[in-house]
């Protein structure tokens, strides 16, 4: 007899071939989340997913921005969000409005966008960026001087790193999972896992990017935890992507660098609420089409030069 996980889980299999439809997880969603899941990735591979798949309904598991990338990708899909309280508290602390406004400051930059943001303020865009490739989309750009918005964690972090010393303007927003840590937390971290090498994403503030022993996206963590001869590893970002990094990797040990590293609205998605969307196509998300062509724009010009 199945237990109720496992009840659960069937259901959701069942449904989703009836409904030919494909899960995609981020990797901070909860364990049952990602192990429901067709594909979990990071940003910039779960776009890359969402772009290719062949399936009419694509189920996405984590925050508001991501479906909305779904479904600017390819409107003829149906991209569900089971969960539509599950917003990017970094994507709302900019508007078009606001950003149109800043732009005017700066009217000879390329506007690169982290994929954390509304559509809308993608429209306004050049280029999207994710943490996996905003270095180097930023150093193919032709500009010398860059309007990076909205994470100015991530933004200092590549003008910290730009090969040709361009000029970048950065927004004032963060991602408070990742802001929330400190350099006196990498120090107690480091004094209680002395053995550890410390892996941290660039939404963390300067002080912690620069403590670390290596900068990635959460793809790049898993790439790395898979690859090196390392035993013990701090992980520097949202505390989700360690079910994964133990999962892969089971001799070897992972340690959150701080509790504090924690997104409620990654969590809020469960297999109950998976089940009800499936069931009913709802909720959906959808972008206007004039939002949605300039917004796909940006992102495909990304998907290229990120390959370039
Ligand atoms: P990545 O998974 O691309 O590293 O991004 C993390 C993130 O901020 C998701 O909201």
């Amino acid at each position: 007899m199945p237990n109720f996980k496992s009840k659960l889980l069937y259901e959701v299999e069942a449904l989703k071939s009836r409904k030919k439809a494909v899960i995609l997880a981020h990797n901070y969603q909860p364990p049952e989340i990602q192990d429901a899941a067709d594909y979990v990735g990071d940003s910039f591979e779960l776009s890359r997913v969402a772009a290719e798949s062949k399936a009419e309904v694509i189920v996405f598991c984590g925050v508001f921005f991501m479906a909305e990338v779904a479904a600017i990708l390819d409107p003829h899909k149906v991209v569900l969000l089971p969960e539509m309280a599950a917003g990017c508290p970094l994507a709302d602390t900019i508007t078009a409005a606001a950003l149109r406004e800043r732009k005017k400051q700066h009217p000879e930059a390329a506007v690169v966008t982290y994929i954390n943001s509304p559509a809308a303020v993608k429209a306004e865009s050049d280029v999207c960026v994710t943490s996996s490739n905003a270095v180097h989309i930023v150093d193919t750009l032709e500009a010398d001087e860059i309007l990076f918005v909205p994470d100015m964690n991530l933004g200092s972090y590549v003008a910290r790193h730009t090969a040709n010393n361009k000029k970048v303007h950065t927004w004032n927003g963060c991602c408070e999972s990742h802001h929330i840590v400190t350099g006196a937390d990498v120090q107690a971290a480091r004094a209680a896992h002395p053995k550890a090498v410390l892996l941290a994403h660039p939404e963390c503030q300067p002080e912690v990017v620069e403590a670390a022993d290596h900068v990635f996206s959460t793809g790049g963590m898993l790439k790395y935890a898979d690859q090196t001869d390392d035993r013990e590893m701090l992980i520097g970002t949202e505390q989700g992507l360690l079910y994964r990094l133990q999962k892969e990797n089971p001799h070897k040990r992972f340690y959150s660098l701080s509790p504090k590293m924690y997104c409620p609205t990654m969590k809020m998605i469960t297999p109950e609420k998976i089940i009800s969307s499936l069931k009913t196509l709802r909720p959906r998300v959808a972008v206007p089409e004039d939002i949605r062509e300039p917004a796909r724009k940006a992102l495909e010009r990304m998907l290229q030069l990120a390959a370039s």
